[in-house]
């Protein structure tokens, strides 16, 4: 067995059942001493909904954490922001005209404020609107037209976790919301992870990344690195998985963290 870097979204790919977690948990702990793998949560949520989800559930330290959708990196227990990455992010990132020319769309709700960031704008999308309708593309479309160099990313979220809410992950399907990112064109889950992975010297043969909905598509997407979708994931993931074909990518059929563990085996970090 051998080194390898684990890159994880917590929320229904990690997180979720909290008996597999643990099993899971075990093996990679013992593995990050035996062989110094790292593992590094790449999350949508911001810090402080970060650290609400460690009070309640039973978290390994990461080596790095990813908070904000790949735009906020941290190291040490999350205390130290990478302001490389940070510096990198703000040329030609202009929020305020972000977050302008967004409010002409009437069917955007903005998200609280804990999780509107520095390279990060974010709003529910009310129910009944099609996510990959015209709102879509026209917003998409006057973001750019303004020079601006941004990316809009789509996913099914839960307004439970968004709103700081309670929610033991036991029906999580009841609680679903489309949410809308945008972001930065340089920044996503997926390009965090490669700037994580060049830091920390681990090949891309060695390096695997799993997520179950639309904002870690970005971690699969025209990448080396190896990829586990959970059995549980979202259809906007799913369908780009099939339009998408990869020798690369595995999708488990078990759920959460068993599918992680699942997938792992498959790709022979972990004994079978
Ligand atoms: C997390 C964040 C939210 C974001 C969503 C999808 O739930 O808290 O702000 O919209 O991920 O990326
Ligand atoms: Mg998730």
């Amino acid at each position: 067995m051998r080194q390898f870097l684990l890159v994880t979204d917590l929320d229904y790919t990690l997180v979720g059942d909290d008996q597999a977690m643990a099993r899971l948990n075990q093996r990679l702990e013992q593995h990050r001493q035996q062989h110094h793998t790292k593992i590094v949560y790449s999350t949508g949520r911001s810090l402080f909904l970060y650290q609400k989800l460690i009070d309640k559930k039973a978290l390994l330290e990461p080596d790095v954490l990813i908070c904000a959708v790949g735009t906020e990196i941290y190291y040490s227990n999350s205390n130290t922001l990478d302001s490389k990455w940070s510096d990198y992010l703000s040329e030609g990132w202009d929020r305020d005209l972000v977050v302008n020319i967004s409010k002409a769309f009437s069917e955007l709700k903005p998200q609280p404020n804990t999780e509107q960031r520095p390279f990060k704008v974010s709003y529910f999308l009310e129910e009944e609107k099609e996510i990959s309708g015209n709102c879509l593309s026209d917003l998409e479309s006057r973001l750019l037209k303004k020079g601006l160099d941004i990316q809009v990313i789509c996913s099914l979220g839960s307004s439970t976790h968004i709103n700081n809410l309670d929610n033991n992950y036991k029906d999580g399907k009841d609680l679903e919301i489309q949410v809308l990112d945008i972001l930065p064109r340089k920044a996503n889950k997926g390009m965090a992870m490669t700037f994580v992975r060049e830091n920390l010297e681990i090949d891309v043969a060695q390096t695997v990344a799993c997520g179950d909905s639309g904002n870690d598509i970005a971690l699969f997407a025209d990448k080396k690195e190896k990829g586990i979708i959970v059995g549980n994931a979202k259809q906007e993931l799913l369908k780009w998985h099939e339009a998408n074909p990869n020798p690369n990518r595995y999708l488990a059929k078990a759920q959460f963290a068993a599918g992680i563990e699942e997938g792992l085996q498959y790709f022979g970090f972990f004994e079978g």
